[in-house]
C-alpha cells in the first residue's frame, strides 16, 4: 500500500471518533517514528510504499486509536518538558499542568545552594525528578514509586535523558518514615508530589482514553477521603524536610481550599495555592 492511500483510510476510519487536526497528529507522529518522515514530507512521499511490517504497525494503530487507545500508549512514548519519555501501561502519562509546576519548582530552586536534595513522591514515568535533573544540575534527586513497573521504566527514562535519579519503591499509605530507603539521606530541601487525586465521582466526566487506559492506581482516590495521600505526604514532609524547605503539590482543581487547610493545619507556613495557565487551582507549594 502507498503512503497516500493509507494516510486517506487512516483519516477516514478516525472521522467519526476525532477531529481532524488531531487525526493529523496521530498519523504525522506515526509516520515520524515508523518512518522517519517529518510532517512536511509526508505528502511529498505519497507514493512510498510501505513494507509488511510498517503497514501491520499503522493498522494496529488504527485499530487501537479506533478503541480511544492513548497515541503515546500505542507509540511508547510522550514529550514533557521538551523531554522524550517511555511510557505504558503501568504509568501515567506526563500532563501540561505537571509542566507548570517543574517549572515552579526550577525558577524557585534555580539559586538554591547544595546541598539541594529533592525527593519526588509517586513519580511514575520519572517526568518530575528528570526534568529538575536536567535544569537544577546542582540538585541530587530521589524518586519513590508503590509500583515496581513504573519504577523500571523510570529508571529507564533518566538512563535515556541522562541524568542521576536514585529510584526507591514503596508504599507511602503504609510507611510513616522513609528512614534506610535511600542510604544515609532522610532529610530533604524539597519533597515534590503528583499524587492520585481524582475522585470516583469524577469519573463521570473524564474521557475513555484515560478510564479504559491509564493506570487506576496512579489516579483515583475515593469520594470519601480524596485528601488520603495528602494527608500522609505532609505527615512525611514534616519528617523528612529540613526546616524551611519546600513542598510542592499538583492538586485536585475542586479542592484547593481542602487541601490548603490541610497543609496549614499540619504546621506548615508560607502555605500557597497556585492556579495553572487554564486559572485552576493545580499546584500548591509550602514551606516547613
Ligand atoms: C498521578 S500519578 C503521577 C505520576 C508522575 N509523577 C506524573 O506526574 O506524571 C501518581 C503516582 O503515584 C503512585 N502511587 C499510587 N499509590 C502510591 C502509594 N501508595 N505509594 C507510592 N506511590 C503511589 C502511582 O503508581 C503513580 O505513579
Amino acid at each position: 500500500m502507498k503512503l497516500a492511500e493509507l494516510k486517506l483510510q487512516f483519516f477516514k476510519e478516525l472521522a467519526n471518533l476525532y477531529p481532524k487536526e488531531e487525526s493529523r497528529t496521530f498519523f504525522n507522529w506515526i509516520c515520524q517514528q515508523q518512518l522517519g518522515l517529518k510532517p512536511f514530507e509526508i505528502s511529498v512521499k505519497g507514493e512510498q510504499t510501505l513494507k509488511d511490517e510498517q503497514l501491520r504497525f499503522f493498522e494496529k494503530a488504527l485499530a487501537d486509536l479506533k478503541l480511544e487507545k492513548p497515541i503515546q500508549y500505542i507509540l511508547g512514548k510522550s514529550y514533557f518538558y521538551s523531554m522524550e519519555f517511555m511510557v505504558n501501561e503501568h504509568t501515567l502519562i506526563p500532563r501540561p499542568e505537571t509542566e507548570e509546576l517543574v517549572s515552579m519548582i526550577i525558577e524557585d530552586n534555580k539559586t538554591h545552594p547544595r546541598p539541594l536534595r529533592i525527593l519526588d513522591i509517586g513519580t511514575g514515568s520519572g517526568c518530575i525528578p528528570i526534568s529538575l535533573a536536567k535544569h537544577l544540575t546542582h540538585a541530587e534527586l530521589y524518586a519513590i514509586d508503590i509500583s515496581k513497573d513504573a519504577i523500571k521504566l523510570a529508571k529507564e527514562n533518566a538512563m535515556k535523558n541522562q541524568v542521576v535519579v536514585r529510584f526507591g519503591e514503596i508504599d507511602i499509605l503504609k510507611a510513616s518514615l522513609l528512614s534506610n530507603l535511600f542510604t544515609k539521606v532522610d532529610q530533604f530541601e524539597v519533597i515534590v508530589s503528583n499524587p492520585p487525586y481524582v475522585r470516583e465521582l469524577e469519573k463521570a466526566t473524564m474521557k475513555n482514553n484515560v478510564l479504559k487506559y491509564e493506570p487506576q492506581s496512579a489516579l483515583y482516590v475515593s469520594d470519601e477521603n480524596p485528601l488520603l495521600f495528602y494527608e500522609q505526604i505532609t505527615k512525611l514532609a514534616a519528617c523528612h524536610l529540613k526546616t524551611n524547605g519546600r513542598l510542592y503539590f499538583e492538586i485536585n482543581q475542586y479542592l484547593g481550599d481542602q487541601t490548603k487547610d490541610l497543609v496549614i493545619n499540619a504546621g506548615f507556613k508560607e502555605v500557597e495555592v497556585i492556579k495553572d495557565t487554564f486559572g485552576n487551582d493545580r499546584m500548591l507549594s509550602a514551606v516547613r
